[in-house]
């Protein structure tokens, strides 16, 4: 046997696109992509898991039904995902499931997160030990519980010459800063693909807007994009994390009831794909302008909203995290392998400049092989 030291990431976002899986190596410091897989989420799972997010109360049946779903579906994640790696799952010390988030509401007196996806059913179907519920203990600490991906960031990705940001785009945006000098610092800066996707998939039939082209196809509505920008959360200062609780169609439906004009379809998408790109910037800008900035996630292949930030940062290097040695698309679970490696060694995450949790806490449920 080598001294390898494998760990699986399970990672479904806001998009509920597909369960990313990676099978990294962390016997180094640096992790090294073993295989990656995207798994598939079935069309009626998905409605079952949006239905919940919509605060539709469907009962908790509902709620108990999906979770024990999709417990299965990481299951079937990490299965598919050995198998294409050949590697058995005795070789395997851990995975990390982010789970699915359906419910984010860090503010008031009651913050309450919950991400679902059951981990003993992960555990029992695997026989791999599985870390769990990473959020939950950082919002008992006083924090956000997100984002946490920033933790990987800053480990992998700081430079002791240059500023650099990265900008992961998922259905949500989250940006994390890291200047060599100063501690580093994250939060979501708004929306990134989930209403663009919502949009697309009410007026095409379509699950995103590939490469961004129905959005270059549009003009960019000035009284729209105004009004989208004045929502109090692109002002709110850090630390902040959203979902789809607050970005949804319901929030873009009732701005464009406001205005006294019809836009057309393709011009609301090219006018969300400019609030992507503005409250990225502007976050970027009120935030010292980093040098470098490196995008992650599935807004990467979004052509539109690449172009978008390149242009209205020419003077910076903007390139996706692949130019730092890993692949856009497993960043966020490879975040959260490595995190279950930093629960099963019991070290605390200094979480303050990202979720503003009071001290660092040891994150993560473990249910044992
Ligand atoms: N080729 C592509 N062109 C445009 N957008 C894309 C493409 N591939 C993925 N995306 C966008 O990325 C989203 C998924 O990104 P992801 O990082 O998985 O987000 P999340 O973490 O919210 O699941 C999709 O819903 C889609 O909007
Ligand atoms: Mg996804």
């Amino acid at each position: 046997m080598s001294t390898r030291a494998l760990y699986i990431g399970l990672m479904s976002g806001t998009s509920v696109d597909a369960v990313d899986a990676v099978l990294v190596d962390l016997a180094s410091p640096a992790p090294s992509l073993v295989a990656a897989h995207s798994h598939p989420i079935a069309d009626e799972l998905r409605s079952a898991i949006l239905k919940l997010c919509s605060g539709d109360v469907a009962g908790l049946p509902a709620l108990g039904e999906t979770h024990i779903a999709l417990g299965e579906v990481f299951a079937q994640a990490s299965l598919s995902l050995l198998k294409l790696a050949d590697i058995a799952a005795e070789e395997v010390v851990a995975i990390g499931s982010h789970g699915q988030t359906i419910w984010h509401e860090p503010n008031g007196d009651k913050p309450f997160t919950l991400q679902i996806g059951d981990a003993n059913t992960l555990a029992e179907r695997t026989g791999i030990t599985t870390v769990s519920d990473f959020r939950g203990r950082d919002m008992a600490a006083g924090g956000q519980g997100a984002p946490l991906a920033p933790l990987l960031h800053q480990h992998l990705f700081t430079s002791a010459r240059t500023s650099r940001a990265i900008i992961n785009i998922g259905g949500i945006s989250n940006i994390t800063f890291l200047n060599p000098a100063t501690p580093p610092f994250a939060f979501d800066s708004g929306p990134g693909n989930v209403l663009m996707d919502g949009w697309i998939a009410q007026h095409r039939g379509r699950k995103f807007d590939e490469n961004g082209s129905w959005a270059s196809e549009g003009v960019v509505h000035r009284a729209l994009i105004a009004m989208l920008r004045q929502d109090p959360f692109f002002s709110k200062g850090a630390p902040k994390s959203t979902g789809r609780e607050l970005f949804n169609s319901a929030w873009l439906e009732t701005k464009l009831e406001l205005l006294d004009e019809p836009v057309a379809p393709v011009d609301v998408q090219a006018t969300l794909a400019q609030l992507t790109i503005q409250s990225l910037v502007s976050a970027l800008q009120e935030h010292g302008d980093p040098e470098e900035i490196y995008v992650c996630g599935g807004g990467a292949h979004n052509r539109t909203l690449m172009e978008g930030l390149a242009n209205a940062l020419a003077t910076r290097t903007v390139g996706t995290t692949e130019a730092l040695g890993i692949h856009p698309d497993w960043v966020e679970a490879i975040a959260f392998a490595w995190l279950a490696k930093q629960t099963l060694d019991g070290r605390a995450m200094e979480t303050s400049g990202f979720t503003g949790a009071r001290a660092p806490v040891v994150l993560g449920a473990i249910y044992q092989r």
